[in-house]
């Protein structure tokens, strides 16, 4: 697998061992949170800015499904956020979040990543791996603000 699909692969692991966690251990829940709004949406800005980017005349239905699906898991996430921690609709709020965003990755994992390692060349996907990284640390550094 080329370099950037790599890094979005370890991010999906990342945030998929996240969600694992927010599911089972009520102790790190508040630190995970917020982990889990730094991490998700600098994945997908990344992405975005980056392999979308570069997708997007190529395959364009495909990668305008991607960025549908993006903007759902956005809203998701933000209607998941309302919801406090102890309150009773957290944990059906954080499945359904998790639902949308599995989905999401199967999607690009199973159809985006062969579409990538079909149409662009080995030296684009290893020029894509920087910018992915510099999108998701400028996003990081956005959240922070
Ligand atoms: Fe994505
Ligand atoms: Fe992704």
């Amino acid at each position: 697998m080329p370099q950037i699909l790599e890094l979005i692969q370890d991010d999906h692991d990342l945030i998929r061992s996240l969600f694992d966690e927010l599911e089972s251990n009520p102790e790190t829940r508040d630190v995970r949170c917020i982990t889990l709004r730094r991490e998700l949406p600098g994945h997908m800005y990344a992405e975005e800015a980056t392999l979308y980017a570069r997708l997007r005349d190529v395959v364009p239905e495909e990668i305008q499904r991607s960025l549908e699906e993006h903007d759902e898991v956005r809203k998701r996430l933000i209607r998941f956020e309302k919801i406090p921690l102890r309150d009773d609709a957290w944990m059906p709020a954080l499945h359904e979040l998790r639902g949308d965003v599995e989905a999401h990755f199967a999607s690009e994992e199973g159809g985006v990543f062969a579409r990538a390692e079909r149409h662009l060349s080995r030296s684009t996907l290893f020029e894509l791996s920087e910018a992915f990284q510099q999108e998701k640390e400028a996003a990081a550094q956005i959240t922070i603000a």
